[in-house]
């Protein structure tokens, strides 16, 4: 293998101990830790696997975490008075909503009523803006792509002036991460190309690309032949191929494959994440690292 392994854990370890340092800090100064509330609407089981990850890192770090699980029946205009409340309240500072919501529920409506100072998911319209806007108005970039620039500039790799492709245009990953690299800022400066499903010749940009990040949902979409050699190659794929047992507790798990050939690429590119344990558990780190900001913010010490 010719690529250096971007290891998405050991660097949420690292982020996840200058947190806890931070949080410690601003309790022992100020008396508050941050408050976060996540609100899961009903049980499936995708989203109550990730509540938990969340829920547990953020006591791991002290935080005051409450979670606010609710039937799948509920009405949204209760839902919407539940954000309500958090929105009132001062002792949290990050409100997050589990995606997806069931069907009688209109997301746009509950997105954009979770106050934008508390937004720590950064999807509400006002923090899209400021995201574009940039410079000291972001607040709270989106988890993912925030965590993706982590990745990359932890790992020591230049993105100014450097040729970015983003292969996927969706308002999580793929817009927000191409305005993060564009950002007038250190560690970004980069010249970003956006690309999708309707591009004439993918093939074609990737290969110009120093730095390619994948975001399709396409398992294996990115072949090895399109990779510049040396290129950083961040694979946000996550897709289940199938089924395994796992060695470690013997339950069913599944069996997961980014839109990158990772056998294959690694030995072209110079940088690589590996697909699980690259990008994913950059997610929940980032909303950690949000929440605090949100404290910060509302403490005035940001
Ligand atoms: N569902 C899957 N990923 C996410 C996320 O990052 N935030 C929220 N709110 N819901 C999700």
């Amino acid at each position: 293998m010719s690529a250096k392994l971007i290891r998405g854990t050991e660097i949420r370890d690292e982020i996840l101990k200058e947190i806890k340092g931070e949080v410690d800090r601003i309790k022992e100064e100020h008396g508050v830790v941050p408050g976060l509330v996540t609100i899961l609407v009903g049980e499936n089981p995708a989203s109550v696997s990730y509540v938990t990850s969340k829920i547990r890192t953020a006591q791991s770090l002290g935080y005051k975490e409450v979670q606010d699980s609710q039937p799948e029946d509920i009405k949204e205009e209760d839902l919407l008075s539940l954000i309500d409340k958090y929105n009132k309240d001062d002792s949290i500072h990050g409100i997050l909503v589990q995606l997806p919501l069931p069907k009688q529920i209109d997301e746009k409506k509950v997105l954009n009523t979770i106050d934008p100072d508390k937004d720590v998911d950064g999807f509400h319209p006002v923090n899209v803006g400021r995201l574009m806007i940039g410079g000291g108005e972001v607040k709270f970039p989106p988890c993912t792509p925030a965590g993706i620039q982590e990745l990359i500039v932890r790992s020591g790799v230049e993105t100014e002036g450097a040729e970015v492709v983003v292969v996927g245009r969706s308002n999580i990953v793929g817009k927000p991460i191409a305005n993060i690299l564009l950002q007038k800022a250190p560690g970004a400066n980069a010249t970003v190309t956006v690309a999708h499903t309707r591009t004439k010749d993918l093939a074609y940009h990737c290969k110009r690309a120093d730095i390619l990040v994948v975001a399709a949902g396409v398992p294996g979409l990115v072949k090895p032949e399109w990779i510049k050699p040396g290129a950083c190659v961040i694979d946000v794929g996550v897709n289940r191929v199938g089924e395994k047992i796992s060695e470690k507790t013997g339950k069913k798990i599944a069996i997961l494959k980014g839109d990158v050939d990772f056998d294959k690429a690694k030995e072209i590119a110079g940088y690589i994440t590996p697909v699980p344990g690259g990008v994913g558990p950059m997610t929940i780190t980032m909303l950690m690292k949000n929440t605090l900001n949100s404290l910060k913010f509302h403490l005035g010490i940001a």
